[in-house]
């Protein structure tokens, strides 16, 4: 019988593949008698994992379910009738009839020994020690009856080695390691990152970090996965270390990148202690990174905004006052420039950082408060060609599978995205499941880490010049036509057939081969044929994409392009295929379901139709603008010209992240009044009339849709700092406004979301409760859809539109040679606010210009350098790196820090479809300069 198991409980070892498959485990059962309790398990079970299910839990040291089994500490030790001697239950799977017995008198005699001899070697310091209660070494002592040991506790092994602290956030005290390797393995198998290895032989062998003398110095990425694997007290947080063990714990979800990992906050008191992934986490598996896991100061630092603060200019020097000062000092200047401006004279931002929930309360502020639609979101930035291609093609503006899917895939595709850096979680999924078998083709302009790293290799690297993706799309579908290699049956079945002989038509066309476009994109045709190939012929092939596919001024056209491809192969509805956008922050999905965009009310319902404006006028009792609002950069041109001129801002900092920063500044400064609502002061904040402090996601409920459309829980697990959480300041101005609202908690809130918008439908705090839910979730799917387009697409027969390459009309001149692309690294998120404030500074101070040597020696730049970044729109200064990364011609910088300025060199050419800003093609030269740039010295002034 198999008991009823909490997913929190160590099983071991791993399941077997595929693991989520309940179908394949049910058909390959084996049935056997553990302790004369019969089971039934899948074939390839260890006997270990199959004993836990039924309740007989086998001492165990080396084996963890995180990482396969490798039998080195004999605790785990078995009988079975008719075999002799004594395996390992951890390492031994499985028969069909076994007789498996845990438990005799002779095993227990074994374990004893085993233990006797670890704890020989081994520090007595339980009682002080930071994992007293918590260490497997301790708990087996216990399980084996060890009182004595014969052999003393003076074996030096490790006893009189220096505990190593360099790493920030955990230690390694080599005297408290029993090398079980399970670190070992964890980096390897989970993070994929191969960091550790055991060094030495016998009595010694120890583990050693990159044989480096320090973490910090390895090539350790602090993912955290050896600390979570580690047995004993050797690898462990420094927190705990510190404050000592938690008092209580609350399940949450990530408030960095849309992966959507999902934690355990630990507790004690009101402070945080750590957070640690779990493995009932459907995206990541038990997996994290170093942000989730271990950056989550930044909630409670001394910098955060807990008083809400006016005046009356910007110029002016900031006034505490109270919550409700502050909100009818707000709600009267927006009343005053309505009525003197006119209606669409005011408008909101939404974040992606905030819940589903306050994103709703924001826009449905705007729409029914403000009276127009002028509301948009930092999605606009960043993955709104997703959504307006998408919903094109296949008719749902949303990635089409979970994340599971990949472990399903034989190609798998990677275009403009670095997911080892912006998803990392993710990223350690794709590579486990390359290093099993998948073939890669990496599409981006850089070398990224997947190109090459340990184990890991693409078998195509197309690395093509920053603004030729639809022409590289065109020509991958181009080969897949030309040789034949389509799915008719697909396209026939499932696909609208003139639509199709339109765009056939227009692809067939000899000017989109590789060979006529090769120059234009810098990458051999040869390779371009060899990936179509690789991608066509695939069983199951993925597309995984990020911003270096929607922020270019064919963003849109370039989402439909790869929907186009993978109609054309068939890889749409199924496991391990699909069209997957890497979503950037934490809530992006959920900021564009809820209704942010300025033509869309929530689940992408359109602001024109009449019969959806009538439902949203019933339920919120007021009437609603039929005309579509402004986007943020009308928002920005507006305020220019005299239109826009107040702005209530929440949890993004435009002044920092928006391409031309000269124009966003320009545009906040011609404002009368700007409402920031954010947990620090920030770039925007500097052009604000009044600042709302806005709260963590450790201080409220709610709910994050991750780029799976996953709807995961957020729990409040302490107070607000400032007294209210986002969702309550929204609601008070609102009511301040004279809107209505009245929710006691965000349930509420979601029950509203679920009764307007069909794909939320069954979507219910209670359900979300017991497991995260993937929309569409409805009558047609009460638990959720994790792949999308089964049977049918969205919109019917899926649409293959026309996708003609038109170039960027940001080219490269003799006075701007280069082009300029950015991205984000692992250590630090988007514009640092919060990561800035957390010890993952340690990796990444300061922005720099990676650049390739050649073009470095032609201008006399060494590495380190300060160099000058000058573009159309503005100049910088950053510091050089030299980097083989990089391609001749292209140049690449990251955008975490203020002071470097990398949006003040981005222009403002955006995706014709969405406005979605083209930050990742700018023309631009660079030569040395010792002093800051005019703007740089500006700000560095009024700081
Ligand atoms: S550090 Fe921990 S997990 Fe690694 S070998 Fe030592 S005891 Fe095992
Ligand atoms: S923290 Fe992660 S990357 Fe670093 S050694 Fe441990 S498992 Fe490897
Ligand atoms: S991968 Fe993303 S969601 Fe997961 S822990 Fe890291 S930052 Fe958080
Ligand atoms: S747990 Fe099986 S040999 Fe260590």
């Amino acid at each position: 019988m198999i008991r009823q198991f909490d997913p929190s409980e160590d099983m071991g070892t791993p399941p077997v593949w595929p693991e989520y498959s309940s179908e394949y485990q049910e058909a390959t059962k084996v049935e056997l008698v553990i302790d004369g309790n019969p089971v039934s398990v899948p074939v390839g079970t260890s006997i270990m994992r199959a004993a836990k299910m039924t309740g007989a839990a086998i001492p165990k040291l080396c084996a963890t379910d995180s990482v396969a089994a490798f039998g080195s500490c004999r605790v785990c030790l078995v009988e079975i009738e008719g075999k002799k001697g004594f395996p390992a239950s951890c390492t031994t799977p499985v028969e069909a009839g076994m007789i498996v017995h845990t438990r005799t008198e002779r095993l227990e005699s074994l374990r004893k020994n085993v233990l006797e001899l670890y704890i020989s070697d081994h520090p007595l310091d339980c009682l002080t020690c930071a994992s007293n209660g918590d260490c497997e070494l301790q708990d087996m002592a216990a399980a084996t009856g060890l009182r004595e040991v014969r052999y003393g506790h003076e074996g030096k092994r490790h006893r009189y080695s220096e505990i190593d602290t360099s790493n920030p956030y955990f230690q390694f005290d080599s005297s408290k390691c029993i090398v079980c390797s399970r670190c070992v393995r964890a980096c390897s198998e989970v993070q994929g990152t191969f960091a550790l290895t055991v060094e030495g032989r016998g009595l010694d062998s120890k583990i050693s970090a990159s044989g480096m003398p320090d973490f910090l110095s390895s090539d350790c990425v602090s993912c955290g996965a050896c600390v979570q694997a580690c047995p004993t007290a050797t690898l462990v947080e420094r927190t705990l270390v510190e404050s000592g063990p938690s008092e209580r714990k609350e399940a949450t979800t990530c408030a960095y990148c849309g992966v959507g990992c999902t934690f355990d906050v630990h507790l004690r008191g009101d402070r945080v202690v750590s957070m640690t992934p779990r493995k009932d986490g459907a995206a990541n598996r038990g997996h994290s990174c170093v942000k989730g896991r271990f950056a989550f100061g930044y909630a409670t630092h001394p910098d955060r905004v807990k008083t809400p603060m006016i005046r009356d200019h910007i110029d002016d020097a900031w006034r505490e006052v109270s919550w409700d000062e502050a909100l009818s000092f707000a709600a009267a200047k927006l009343r005053w420039v309505q009525e003197k401006f006119g209606r669409t004279s005011i408008g909101a931002i939404t974040s992606s950082r905030c819940t589903n929930e306050e994103t709703y309360l924001m826009q449905k502020l705007v729409r029914a408060g403000f009276g127009n639609n002028n509301v948009d979101t930092c999605a606009r930035v960043c993955h709104s060609p997703t959504g307006y291609g998408l919903k094109q093609t296949l008719g749902e503006s949303a990635g089409t599978q979970d994340f599971d899917s990949v472990e399903y895939a034989d190609v798998i595709m990677v275009i403009g995205a670095n997911p080892t850096d912006g998803h990392p979680v993710f990223g350690s999924r794709l590579k486990k499941r390359l290093r099993s078998g998948a073939k890669l083709i990496v599409v981006d302009p850089r070398a990224i880490d997947l190109v090459k790293s340990p184990h890991v290799e693409a078998a195509v690297h197309l690395p093509l010049l920053p603004g030729t993706n639809v022409a590289l799309v065109n020509a991958l579908a181009h080969t897949i036509v030309s040789e034949g290699l389509q799915d008719d049956a697909f396209i026939q079945n499932r696909c609208d057939s003139s639509l199709y002989a339109e765009w056939l038509d227009f692809i067939i066309q000899p000017q989109n081969s590789p060979e006529a476009l090769s120059a234009e994109m810098g990458v051999d045709a040869a390779e371009i044929r060899r990936a179509a190939r690789l991608y066509a012929k695939a069983d199951r092939a993925a597309i995984y994409y990020g911003l270096g596919v929607t922020e270019h001024s064919q963003g849109s056209t370039m989402v439909m392009g790869i929907a186009n491809l993978a109609m054309l192969t068939g890889n749409i509805g199924r496991k391990g295929v699909g069209v997957n956008p890497l979503r950037g922050q934490n809530n992006v999905q959920g900021s564009c379901d809820m209704g942010s965009f300025p033509h869309e009310l929530p689940g992408y319902q359109s602001v024109n139709d009449e019969n959806v404006r009538a439902r949203f006028e019933a339920a919120w009792a007021c009437q609603l603008a039929a005309e579509p609002g402004f986007r943020i950069p009308n928002m920005f041109d507006q305020a220019i010209a005299g239109g826009f001129k107040a702005l209530y801002c929440q949890g993004e900092d435009i002044a920092q992240s928006d391409p031309n920063t000269t124009h966003v500044e320009a545009a906040l400064r011609a404002m009368e009044c700007v409402i920031v609502q954010d947990i620090f002061m920030n770039e925007t904040s500097r052009f604000a009339h009044v600042l709302l402090p806005g709260s963590s996601f450790l201080e409220k409920d709610g709910t994050f849709t991750n780029a799976e459309r996953r709807i995961s829980r957020v729990r409040k697990v302490i107070e607000p700092l400032a007294g209210k959480a986002d969702w309550q300041v929204t609601q008070a101005l609102a009511n301040v406004l004279g809107l209505k609202m009245n929710y006691q908690h965000p349930s509420e809130i979601m029950a509203e979301i679920a009764a307007l918008t069909p794909s939320f439908a069954s979507v219910t705090y209670e359900k979300l409760d017991k497991g995260a839910l993937q929309w569409p979730c409805n009558d047609s799917a009460p638990e959720g859809t994790p792949i999308m387009h089964e049977d049918t697409f969205t919109r019917g027969l899926g649409a293959f539109v026309v996708t003609e390459y038109v170039p960027t009309t940001e080219k490269v001149t003799r006075r701007f040679p280069l082009l300029l692309t950015t991205g984000r690294i692992l250590s630090q998120y988007n514009v640092g606010a919060q990561t800035r404030r957390t010890q993952n500074n340690l990796w990444h101070q300061e922005d720099v210009l990676e650049i390739h040597s050649h073009d470095a020696s032609e201008r006399g730049i060494i590495d380190g350098m300060r160099v000058s970044i000058q573009s159309r729109a503005g100049e910088t200064t950053l510091n050089a790196r030299i980097s083989e990364r990089m391609q001749p011609g292209v140049v690449y910088t990251t955008f975490h820090h203020p002071d470097s300025g990398a949006n003040v060199i981005t222009t403002d050419n955006s995706d014709w479809a969405t406005n979605c800003p083209e930050y990742k093609v700018t023309a631009v030269q660079v030569k040395p300069k010792l002093e800051l740039s005019e703007w740089q010295k500006a700000r560095e002034q009024s700081a």
